[in-house]
């Protein structure tokens, strides 16, 4: 496994040409396709070895996500996946509304089916509905931005809830492969805006503006927030943004080598820093013990490679 790009030392969107397709080629070159090789079996997630983490860093290095697999017969609490989060040096968790105190959020079918009505969370990530391609907190701010996010399953669907997964640096290049002009509009500091949430009387969230791709200022990696959904979601309107959201759109949806796709199932948990990324609807278990359970825990820092 190569170390990271030397390019990678200067920001993606402040290259030269030459630069750019230096890095480009790099990166292409060490994304791994094969979902199958992005997994790791761990032997223990209190306490990884050296081999697990250097595995797992290197993997999220070229595909900014891996999988890791928990021992087939796991005897772990359910909170034994942040000790993985911790050893990767991911600490500072963000809330969100439906997160708990430790900022977890068990990402369940919430719907209560009661006297042949059914009461739906407001909040599709809490249905068994297909979510569009996004990235985890595109509503947030810079102050709160989502730069890595672990899904932990718990208990998988009885069908569906497959989730495709594209890197947003992948994104980027067969962005500006098919148009350089689309990938800079899409750099626009005011191209995308989410209104501000409001519940009852109270404003929960302020409205937000910003790129879809950006240099994130902490870490000068390339940093992507993106919705495909249309309604609260305003995108900035010139003839070269409308081309640009809508070459993007059909990036995502058109089937291609670099798209992964995954049905997490129990002990298996995604790891990374925030990706492209949608989710098939699914289908419950009878069962109320056994629905499609996963947790969410999202994070200010990425993992990054330390070589
Ligand atoms: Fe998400």
């Amino acid at each position: 496994m190569p170390l990271p790009s030397a390019f990678n030392l200067k920001p993606v969107l402040e290259m030269g040409e030459s630069d750019y397709q230096c890095w480009r080629k790099d990166k292409l070159r060490r994304y791994i396709p094969d979902l199958e090789n992005c997994l790791v079996p761990i032997q223990n997630p209190l306490q990884l070895r050296p081999a697990e983490i250097r595995q797992l860093r290197e993997i999220i290095c070229s595909n900014n996500f891996v999988v890791y697999q928990y021992p087939s017969h796991p005897d772990y609490d359910s909170n034994s996946y942040r000790e993985i989060c911790r050893q990767l040096g991911l600490s500072r968790s963000i809330s969100n509304p439906g997160a708990d105190a430790d900022n977890v959020t068990k990402i369940q079918d919430r719907t209560v089916y009661d006297a042949g009505m059914n009461h739906r969370s407001r909040y599709i990530p809490y249905t068994n509905l297909a979510l569009n391609w996004h990235t985890d907190g595109y509503y947030n701010n810079q102050d709160r931005m989502v730069r890595a996010f672990v899904l932990h399953c718990m208990e998988p669907a009885q069908a569906g809830g497959v989730n495709a997964l594209m890197d947003h640096e992948i994104a980027y290049i067969l962005l500006r492969d098919e148009n350089p002009q689309w990938a800079k509009a899409l750099c626009d500091p005011e191209c995308l805006t989410i209104p501000e949430n409001i519940v009852g009387q109270k404003v929960i969230r302020d409205q937000f503006t910003g790129p879809v791709f950006s240099t994130d200022p902490a870490t000068g990696e390339l940093y992507a927030r993106y919705t495909e959904r249309k309604h609260n979601a305003v995108w900035k309107d010139t003839p070269v943004l409308r081309k640009a959201a809508s070459a993007l759109a059909a990036i995502l949806r058109t089937e291609n080598r670099w798209t992964a796709e995954i049905t997490l199932q129990r002990g298996q948990g995604l790891i990374c820093n925030n990706v492209l990324h949608n989710r098939s609807a699914f289908e419950d278990n009878d069962s109320q013990e056994r629905k499609r359970c996963l947790y969410r825990i999202r994070f200010s820092e990425r993992v990054q490679f330390l070589g």
